[in-house]
Order: structure tokens, then C-alpha cells, then sequence
């Protein structure tokens, strides 16, 4: 049942683009399986711990900080990413791509609350960004995409600051408009801030995704990169990572979604979009929620919990000049 739930949906998502990825069940870590190994070394494999390695070697992965040796002492290469803590989320920017590699958020009722008004706010470079690896608005000009946000401007009604802070464009990716950021990507939007009417916490992580797609007998990764000269891709996908908890309540409510870059019909369930949190993982090349043990009783699927459907009115009025 799973799997066929999960074949439909990476076929709808990708084209058959999360390939390899189909035939995992839900719920459960990547087995390791290497067959081409020598017996001895594959039953190390496989008693290797599959999350959360060693603390030391975590701590290894911040390219940032590790200079302090012979082989970068005139100069690192990375990191190829920043950081950047804002008032309503953390984002990880790519430096080579020129989008956020994922947005974080957490959506409580009382910090979704305030009156800024995203009419005052107005899309800017980011100046945390060193020059050369910036978005820059004149990329998105003429370009036919929106400046899609990944936390929404809806989120960040708190004050004019925290508004402010998600136009700039390291929290932006190019989205198809009509069809999608205008219409289904805004409804997801509305879906998650919706989840704190019945959740206490929701933590929501959002980013673009490059998919493979058969061409012939390759699967090849193609997209756009607008600018001239050009400077920033245009994701094929878009995921949604979705964890909600309640006080009263052991475990989390966990859904992961991956949406194409495209005219989505509104008739279209959300269910279909729907992937195993490890498909996406994959595909990214990111850990959601990796604190959290990935087993029945403690994590339950989100759409079992509560019900996953789009209210496509929510933004009719609210969002006119599309972005
Ligand atoms: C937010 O951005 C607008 C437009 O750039 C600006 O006029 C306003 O002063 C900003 N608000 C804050 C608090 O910086």
C-alpha cells in the first residue's frame, strides 16, 4: 500500500524522478546495501549506525571553521554555503546556485501573529552574501519567474523588520507564478500555518530541489539559470518538510512533500506530493530532524494525524501581485 502510494507520487512529483527512492518503506532509515562487498566488510556495513555519527565527526562538517591546517593555510575554498539567522527562520544559502539550500522555520499561533504589512517590504540583495555569489534582483527581472519566497512573508507578520527580512533574495528561489507560487505553493503555505491551530509547535523546512529526469536511457539534471549573464537556477522542485507536536502529546507528526515547478492543478491532492521523509533527504543531500528517532510510536505520518488538504480561497485575496 505504502509503496504504491509512494511510486504514484514520485511519478506525479518527478517523472519517475525520485527513482531510487520508491521502493523504501516509510518510516524507516536507508538501509546501507552494498552487494558488491566482501562478506566480512558488508556485515560491518551494515552494523554501522545509519543516523547520528559521532559527535567529533559532526562537528567536522562546518567548513567554515577547520582552516587551521597545512593544507588550507594559504586560503580555504569553502565554505560553499552561508548561514544566515534571520528574526523568523535560518537558511543555508548556495553559493554556486544562488538559492537557499533550505530554510528553516518554527511556526507557533502567538509568533505567527503581527501587523506588517508586506506591502511595505520590497525584495534586496543580501549583503551578507560576499558579491560574487549574490542573487541579484536584475536576475529575477524580465526572467518570467516570481521571487518565490521559502519562509513565507505571511510568516513574519511580527514586525516590518522580520517582514523585511524574508524579501531578501537569500530566502528566494525563482517559482513558476501562475499555477504555483501565486496559487498551490501559496496554499501549502496557508496549510502549514494553519497546522498551529491544532499543534502547538510546527517546524517547517522548505527548499528547492534539482531532480534527475529520464532523457533516453540517462537520467540527466537539466535546469534553467536566468540572468545574463545567467546566475541563478530555477529548481525543478520544491520541498516542504513538515514536523508538528503537541504539548500533551508523546512523538511527532511528521509529512514530507516535493511539489514541481510548474502550473499545479488545485484539484490536485496534497497526498500526491507526498514522499518519505529519506526520498527527499536523498535527493537534497540534507538530515530533517535527525534528533528526532525515525521509529513507529515516536514519529506518526503527518496526513494520519490531521487532515492534508489545501484550502485553495485562502489566497485569492491576499496575494494579487503574485509574489
Ligand atoms: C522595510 O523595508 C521597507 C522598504 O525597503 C523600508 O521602507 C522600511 O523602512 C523597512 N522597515 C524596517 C523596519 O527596516
Amino acid at each position: 500500500m505504502h509503496r504504491l502510494v509512494t511510486f504514484v507520487a514520485g511519478t506525479v512529483v518527478g517523472g519517475g524522478a525520485i527513482y531510487a527512492l520508491t521502493s523504501m518503506p516509510r518510516g524507516q532509515p536507508t538501509p546501507i546495501r552494498t552487494p558488491a562487498m566482501p562478506q566480512q566488510q558488508q556485515q560491518q556495513q551494515q552494523q554501522l549506525p545509519v543516523r547520528a555519527p559521532p559527535v567529533q565527526l559532526r562537528q567536522l562538517v562546518s567548513e567554515g571553521d577547520n582552516t587551521n591546517n597545512e593544507f588550507l593555510k594559504y586560503g580555504n575554498p569553502g565554505p560553499v554555503s552561508d548561514f544566515l539567522l534571520r528574526s523568523r527562520y535560518a537558511a543555508s544559502f548556495n553559493r554556486a546556485l544562488r538559492n537557499p539550500n533550505w530554510v528553516a522555520e518554527h511556526l507557533t499561533q502567538d509568533n505567527l501573529k503581527g501587523t506588517a504589512d508586506r506591502s511595505s517590504s520590497e525584495f534586496k540583495e543580501d549583503p551578507l552574501v560576499p558579491a560574487q555569489f549574490r542573487a541579484l534582483l536584475k536576475d529575477y527581472y524580465r526572467s518570467g519567474y516570481d521571487r518565490g519566497h521559502m519562509c513565507p512573508a505571511a510568516d513574519a507578520k511580527k514586525d516590518s523588520d522580520s517582514m523585511n527580512e524574508t524579501f531578501f533574495l537569500t530566502n528566494i528561489s525563482p517559482q513558476v507564478g501562475k499555477g504555483f507560487n501565486r496559487n498551490y505553493w501559496a496554499s501549502l503555505e496557508t496549510f502549514v500555518r494553519d497546522l498551529t491551530k491544532s499543534f502547538d509547535d510546527v517546524y517547517c523546512i522548505s527548499g528547492p530541489l534539482y531532480l534527475p529526469q529520464k532523457e533516453g536511457d540517462k537520467w540527466m539534471v537539466s535546469y534553467e539559470v536566468i540572468g545574463n549573464p545567467p546566475n541563478v537556477a530555477v529548481p525543478t522542485h520544491f520541498f516542504k518538510v513538515i514536523m508538528a507536536k503537541r504539548n500533551n502529546e508523546p512523538g511527532f507528526a511528521i509529512g514530507a512533500f516535493a511539489l514541481p515547478n510548474k502550473e499545479i492543478d488545485n484539484a490536485t491532492p496534497l497526498t500526491t506530493f507526498s514522499l518519505p521523509l529519506e526520498a527527499i533527504e536523498k535527493a537534497a543531500g540534507l538530515q530533517f530532524f535527525d534528533k528526532i528517532e525515525r521509529k513507529a510510536g515516536v514519529v506518526t505520518p503527518l496526513c494520519a494525524k490531521t487532515e492534508c488538504k489545501l484550502n485553495h480561497d485562502s489566497w485569492k485575496k491576499k496575494k494579487p501581485n503574485g509574489e
